[in-house]
């Protein structure tokens, strides 16, 4: 496997959550499988005031407890811990950036970088100019051979709506290029997602059968069972569409929905995104009214214990009518898909969690076992499963042994688990490296961000203006609003529900 050159990878926001839980666990499971490069250093940057060594407990301690090999390779902790340093920083102070670009300088000559760094915005947007500003005025952008390579991940939300993604790309662009850019949207980094363009672009037998011609519709969930979780005031300024689908959902059904790219490169899998979203036929308020869901948990019981309700949670508005359930129907008109439903949906609270893809096939043309009961109607399923359980399984028609003609739906069923010695990185993991290699394939081009939010728009718009739109209340642990099973109009077809309702009590109710 190429191996990156070395840099320092510059955190900042560093005393965060995410630098704990998921960037320093990810970048000891990437040094423990030797996937670091030799001379590499890790740069914690953040207002908190702490010493090298205090930031180094605390993320010995987040390894500990997150890192897939934490366990595995706890005597390593401590080589890898002396690659991590720290350096207090105040965002809005000059003077501080001439301390950080000393303190880099000093790190490059004690490991032999010569100036290559990627930096890791993990900070609230709202510094999402003011530091890539800051890093130019001090010559900390510049890249070349002599100087080295510089980078920059940023983490979503890239704005707010489409006019704040606009204004996002154009501060960004000032002071670096869209080539030193790393827009991360972790479900890309996803190793299930990937597949999806191997089982669609490396098998002879899905391709030509994957459009409109065979393919009756396209269903894609991500259900979390868990609320907001503390997180309660950043989710209710910016809800399910904004969260989840805008970014999340459409990236995935970009991938099941693209043209085949000419080569596996950022430039063609991105410009084959891009061409998906120029595709999608334009919501119109009778399309938001009636295609689009949004719903919001409610008080349950769910296996005997009581569940607040959405309103009730830590830093949420007690009236608030921002949405923690959305799903929608939508069209993409292009050659291959045109007339085919796409159904997402994503919701907190749900009964499960999954995130998966299903591919409903057409049926046969003439039906032959009419008095089928147990087999489905709506035809064959292909099912990705995205997390848990990753693995894919194709569903479809077996005459039961014995007289007459029964058929019963069966599955042929391939989960990741199955294969002894894969380990499946965490998107983190293969999203730090890729940007370290500088392969922004799996990261998100600016213009694909703002051809989502553009396509997201009017469903803000109509949910900001019209303070009576529908909102639904379900209850927590439940599969979300019942009137989103009308939004797939044939009476014999339905979501898929990987597992039933948890929900013991709670009310369907208009909020
Ligand atoms: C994040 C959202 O982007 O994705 C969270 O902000 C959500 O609200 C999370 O919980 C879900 O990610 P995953 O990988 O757990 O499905």
């Amino acid at each position: 496997m190429t191996k990156a050159e070395n840099h320092i990878l510059v955190i900042f926001g560093a005393s965060g959550d995410l630098t704990y839980r998921k960037l320093v666990p990810a970048l000891f499971d990437l040094f423990a499988q030797n996937l670091l490069p030799e001379s590499s250093a890790i740069l914690g940057v953040s207002r908190t005031n702490m010493s090298d060594d205090a930031f180094r407990e605390k993320m010995k301690k987040g390894i500990l407890a997150f890192a897939n090999f934490g366990e595995e390779y706890k005597d390593r902790t401590d080589q890898f811990l002396t690659k991590v340093f720290y350096q207090v920083l105040n965002t809005f102070e000059a003077k501080d950036y001439t301390k950080l670009k000393d303190r880099l300088e000093l790190i490059d000559d004690e490991i032999g970088n010569h100036g290559n760094y990627l930096y890791y915005l993990s900070t609230p947007p709202s510094l999402y100019k003011i530091i890539p500003e800051n890093l130019a005025y001090h010559k900390l952008n510049n890249q070349g051979k002599s100087i080295g390579w510089k980078r920059i991940i940023i983490e979503k939300p890239f704005g707010y709506d489409l006019q704040s993604s606009k204004a996002l790309n154009k501060d960004l662009l000032n002071f670096f290029k869209e080539d030193q850019l790393y827009r991360i949207d972790h479900y890309l980094g996803k190793e299930t997602v990937q597949n999806l363009l191997v089982t669609r672009f490396a098998n002879g037998i899905f391709e030509p059968l994957w459009n409109r011609n065979f393919v009756h519709h396209v269903e894609i969930t991500t259900a979390e069972s868990i609320g907001v979780e503390g997180r309660g005031g950043y989710y209710d300024g910016s809800g399910a569409l904004r969260d989840m689908v805008q970014n999340h959902l459409l990236q995935v059904a970009a991938l099941v929905a693209m043209e085949p790219p000419t080569t596996i490169d950022a430039l063609s899998i991105r410009n084959e995104t891009l061409k998906v979203f120029q595709s999608l036929r334009p919501l119109n308020a009778h399309d938001v009214q009636h295609h689009v869901i949004r719903g919001q948990y409610t008080a349950a019981k769910v296996r005997g214990k009581h569940m607040a309700g959405y309103r009730e949670e830590d830093g949420v508005n007690p009236n608030s009518r921002t949405e923690t359930y959305v799903a929608m129907k939508y069209f993409i008109d292009n050659w291959r898909w045109g007339g085919v439903p796409f159904y997402i949906r994503t919701g907190k609270f749900l009964p499960t969690r999954v995130s998966e893809i299903v591919i409903h096939f057409k049926p046969t043309p003439h039906a032959l076992f009419v008095d089928n009961k147990d087999f489905c109607n709506n035809g064959n399923q292909l099912v990705i499963r995205i997390q848990p359980d990753e693995g894919i399984l194709f569903k479809f028609g077996m005459k039961v042994p014995g007289s007459g003609f029964e058929v019963k739906n069966v599955n042929m069923d391939f989960h990741y688990s199955d294969l002894q010695q894969t380990y499946l990185p965490s998107a983190y993991e293969r999203l730090l490296l890729d940007a370290m290699l500088g392969d922004a394939t799996l990261y998100a081009r600016g213009d694909t961000v703002e051809k989502a939010w553009e396509f997201v728009q009017p469903v803000l718009d109509y949910w900001a203006n019209d303070q009576t739109a529908n909102l639904y209340g379900y209850p927590a642990g439940s599969w979300g609003p019942d009137v989103a099973d009308q939004l797939i109009e044939e009476p014999e077809i339905t979501w898929r529900y990987p597992c039933k309702n948890l929900a013991e009590d709670g009310i369907y109710c208009e909020l």
